[in-house]
């Protein structure tokens, strides 16, 4: 599965939006830093976490298990497996809010915001 990532930072320094579908386009002309805007694969059986760090990329972690959101992702095109034993809600996850210790791509292609974890409805989430 090829993977289109973004740092969740850049969005906030630039004032862009999780829901603009112009998101991933407004940040290939940024000219962001390679880890903060680039591309990588996840091999089979390889989460979206495993994948990031095999690739030397360093995204938030904490419990490596589904229990305390520190890695979570925003889903902007594409669908990553949720395990039934998590911490993210229904209504957070309808909203494209995703683990990605524990998440495996289910598409060819994603776009993900990594580093989500500051967002304020996540704050709770967080131990
Ligand atoms: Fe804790 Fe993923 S690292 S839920």
């Amino acid at each position: 599965t090829r993977v289109e990532f973004l740092d969740y930072e850049a969005v906030v320094d630039y004032g862009w939006s999780l829901d603009d579908d112009e998101l991933f386009r407004k940040a290939g002309h940024a000219d962001l830093a390679p880890d903060a805007h680039g591309r990588l694969l996840v091999h089979p059986d390889e989460s979206l976490l495993e994948a990031a760090e095999r690739s030397g990329f360093a995204w938030p972690f904490s419990c490596r298990g589904g229990a305390c959101a520190n890695c979570a992702v925003y889903l902007a095109e594409g669908e990553l497996s949720q395990p039934t034993d998590h911490i993210m809600p229904d209504d957070l996850a309808e909203r494209g809010f995703r683990l990605s210790c524990n998440g495996y791509p289910l598409t060819d292609e994603l776009s993900v915001v990594f580093n989500v974890k500051q967002r304020p409805e996540l704050d709770d989430l967080i131990l």
